[in-house]
């Protein structure tokens, strides 16, 4: 009982801070807006959004912004216990294959937290990405 009230508070505040992350989103090309909220194993929470560019490639997720503001706010040991993603259109919208790879870099035991066809989906990033690429 403590740990599943635990699990769904933890996972309603992350969904609450990954959607006021989406606010600062520059998405002014796609016009879809998404936020991300990491939760460490320490406890600490850190945001991203979409950054988008002119040239569009050079685009940056929400999911990768609020990883790297982790890593630039409290260092490369960061290990990710979850991570939510919220989006301005409430359409599905599951981590794409480059930020996959980077979650499960700083999280190979992380639970991500998103919108699927059917509503919010909670996956460990292993089975998102099943045998993930680690140097170490
Ligand atoms: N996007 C994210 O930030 N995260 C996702 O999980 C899916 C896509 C962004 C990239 C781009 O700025 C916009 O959404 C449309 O693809």
């Amino acid at each position: 009982m403590a740990k599943r009230s635990l699990n769904s508070k933890v996972r309603d505040g992350l969904l609450k801070a990954a959607r006021k992350a989406m606010k600062n989103a520059y998405a002014p090309y796609s016009k879809f807006k998404v936020g991300a909220a990491v939760l460490t194993t320490k406890g600490d929470v850190f945001l991203g959004c979409n950054v988008e560019n002119a040239s569009y490639g050079v685009t940056n997720c929400a999911e990768r912004t609020a990883i790297f503001s982790a890593v630039a706010q409290s260092g490369p040991g960061i290990e990710i216990e979850a991570i939510a993603i919220a989006n301005d259109h409430n359409a599905p919208c599951a981590p794409c294959g480059a930020c996959r790879q980077v979650i499960y870099e700083f999280g190979p035991r992380a639970t991500v937290f998103f919108r699927g066809a059917q509503g919010l989906k909670q996956r460990p990033i292993a089975d998102l990405l099943p045998d993930g690429f680690r140097l170490k």
